[in-house]
């Protein structure tokens, strides 16, 4: 005869057996997935990764620092070797809709972000337990809402911001804000950033404007300066630079006779747009006293190449100014190059010379770094944020005005241990810039201690 085991019982002994197992294997799966003990950051980005410099310069960093990183992009071209063959670094690549030639319809584009979306939650599954989860903004849509729902999970957003995705937008349609597709834009990053943890700028008057229209928190926002393009780097040591000046294309019309760099003649370059607020009108001040100190006092001062590239509206007068001029010493050449000939350029030149000043005193030129980036040390026109890129007699020298542009030129000129200095030192921080920079960052918003 059985003794009839109530139900009730026999579910409780099933929940009860069942346990371990929910408890060991099926949330473990479902929360941590094949996540390992180490810490694990996801970095997305909904382009080509090879294209999107500053998410492997993350990426990489991430990486030396022992985290589990999972890259998720494009992969269109091959990848940089660093971003390879880094065991630390997973990439995964998230499917794309290939749109036909000329689909610019509405029904292709809905059609692309839904394909988009299901591929990010599918990958967003499969990485299931990270601790962190960074993404680049823009674009916003679709990526900025998922990670939102995915900090559902306790994963930490951090959003670096390069620009604004409703105000690209917003110049498509000519600046219209009220057309339907920027307000959606303007609407998801400003109610979904609000979500963020941290946030990082790439410059700090980014950073302002997001406090101030955006309402965020100042304590968790972050600048983080960008670091030179690949493209600009040093010449390789077992390149004879007379040679190249001598033969490039962009330059070999511009060598004179008798100019010769290995016997101590001197090029220097400055980029400009010939607006107002670059005045380059100080530069050719400064050389024009260089040209009278060499008449009067010192005959032995070097050969000055002077390279003016860009072009704008100022231009011309420039131009006819240094036609003007009965110029012994130095020689002035206006270029115009294209995007691969200036780095080229910036390789066989001395020294780099700005004359940017900000007009919102805020930003710091793009240009420098490059310069830092070919090896250059620069000679600077000061103003107040520049000291955080240019210290003086560091990595290059500043002035105010004409005459003290004019005695940095000598000094640049003549003192070849201060180049050798000046030098060394731009080549040692364009390496470390952006490591110690991004401790120093990450630091801050406390998500390193
Ligand atoms: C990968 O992580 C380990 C620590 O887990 C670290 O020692 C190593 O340097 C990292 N590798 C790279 C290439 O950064
Ligand atoms: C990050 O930025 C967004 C808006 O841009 C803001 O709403 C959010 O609060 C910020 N996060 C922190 C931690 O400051």
């Amino acid at each position: 005869m059985f003794v009839e085991i109530p139900r009730w019982m026999l579910v409780s002994l099933a929940v009860y057996l069942s346990i371990p197992l929910v408890v060991y294997f099926i949330i473990p799966y479902v929360w941590y997935g094949t996540r390992s003990t180490k810490k694990r950051i996801i970095i997305f980005v909904l382009g080509d990764v090879g294209h999107s410099p500053r998410i492997c310069y993350h990426a990489i960093s991430f990486s030396r620092l022992g985290w589990q990183v999972e890259l998720c992009g494009y992969v269109d071209d091959t990848l940089p070797r660093s971003i390879s063959g880094d065991p630390n670094i997973t990439v995964h690549h998230i499917s794309n809709l290939n749109r036909k030639e000329g689909d610019v319809s509405v029904l292709f584009m809905v059609k692309k972000v839904l394909f988009q979306v299901l591929s990010i939650f599918k990958l967003l599954w499969e990485l299931r337990g990270s601790d962190y989860i960074l993404i680049q903004n823009p674009p916003s849509i679709p990526i900025l809402p998922i990670a939102v729902f995915y900090k559902l999970t306790g994963c930490k957003m951090i959003i670096d911001w390069h620009n604004l995705a409703y105000s690209i937008l917003q110049l498509k349609f000519k600046g219209n804000f009220y057309h339907p597709l920027v307000l959606i834009s303007y609407m998801v990053e400003m109610i979904f950033s609000k979500f963020a943890d941290y946030n990082l700028t790439v410059t700090e008057a980014m950073r302002k404007y997001l406090i101030q229209s955006f309402h965020l928190n100042a304590k968790r926002c972050a600048v983080l300066y960008d670091r030179p393009a690949a493209q600009f780097k040093p010449l390789p040591g077992d390149v004879s630079r007379q040679k190249a000046i001598t033969t490039a294309a962009f330059t070999k019309d511009y060598i004179r006779n008798g100019f010769d760099t290995e016997r101590g003649d001197k090029i220097i370059v400055t980029s400009t747009s010939f607006t107002p607020d670059e005045d380059i009108g100080i530069l050719l001040g400064a050389l024009k006293i260089y040209e009278n100190s060499y008449i009067k006092f010192d005959s032995s001062l070097p050969r000055i190449l002077c390279f003016i590239t860009g072009k704008g509206p100022l231009k011309e007068k420039y131009m006819k100014q240094v036609k003007e001029f009965d110029w012994k010493r130095c020689q002035i050449e206006f270029l115009w190059l294209s995007a691969e000939d200036y780095p080229r350029l910036l390789q066989l030149c001395d020294y780099g010379v700005s004359l940017h000043t900000s007009s919102s005193g805020l930003d710091l030129p793009m240009k420098i770094l490059d310069m830092f980036g070919s090896g250059l040390p620069v000679i600077a026109m000061n103003y107040p944020v520049l000291d955080e890129l240019v210290q003086h007699n560091v990595n290059g020298l500043k002035f105010v005005d004409r005459r003290e542009l004019h005695e940095s030129l000598i000094f640049a000129m003549k003192d070849d241990d201060l180049y050798k200095n000046l030098k060394k030192n731009v080549a040692q921080e364009t390496e470390n810039r952006w490591q110690s920079n991004w401790e120093r960052t990450m630091r801050e918003l406390k998500l390193l201690h």
